[in-house]
């Protein structure tokens, strides 16, 4: 089991803001993770749920590093490698699969080609949630602001706003996670 709090106060400072919003934002996506969860597992399917609440938490790590003024971060990195910096982040701690979480949230998940066709400064490759596990976590993201932590839930159709300013792509495939994750 991976003590949470320990590895996020390596890297943030206790009772920053930057704190309160990484653990506000991350608190709201593994409660709706979690939810997922549980209804998946009384319909008999297999999720680690466990990993789940831990990755959850984790998912937004990296943001530390980049800059983001209006969410506290002062670090020097384009927001949007904040996954892939936190997968680097967590792969040093020996967390590779909670690692790849990190890398595989941003959007619903960035393909290889939509990363080149945006001009994202990120590495070509693709981003995209794979296991079950990655794709709760990423889909549950979806609905959580960092600007505004603790607020209810985005409505569902600004979120799909959201995943077409991505690419047709982005949005076929949150919606293929919604059929599957929705608890409404
Ligand atoms: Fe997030």
């Amino acid at each position: 089991m991976v003590d949470v709090y320990a590895i996020i106060g390596k890297f943030y400072e206790h009772g920053s803001d930057l704190e309160r919003v990484l653990v506000g934002h991350s608190r709201q996506v593994t409660d709706m993770a979690i939810a997922i969860c549980e209804r998946l597992k009384s319909r008999g399917e297999a999720v680690d749920e466990q990993f789940v609440r831990e990755a959850a938490m984790l998912h937004d790590i990296g943001i530390v590093r980049t800059n983001a003024r209006g969410i506290y971060c002062v670090g020097t990195e384009p927001y949007i490698c904040h996954g892939m910096i936190g997968r680097q982040m967590l792969e040093e701690l020996g967390l590779f699969r909670h690692a790849l979480v990190c890398e595989r949230h941003t959007g619903a998940g960035l393909a290889r080609e939509e990363i080149e066709r945006a001009g994202f400064p990120l590495p070509h490759r693709d981003m995209l949630p794979i296991s079950i596990e990655e794709r709760i976590i990423c889909y549950a993201d979806k609905f959580f602001s960092k600007t505004h932590v603790g607020e209810p839930p985005k409505p569902l159709e600004r979120v799909r706003q959201k995943m077409l300013s991505y690419g047709e792509g982005s949005l076929a495939r949150f919606d293929a996670m919604h059929a599957e994750f929705s608890l409404s």
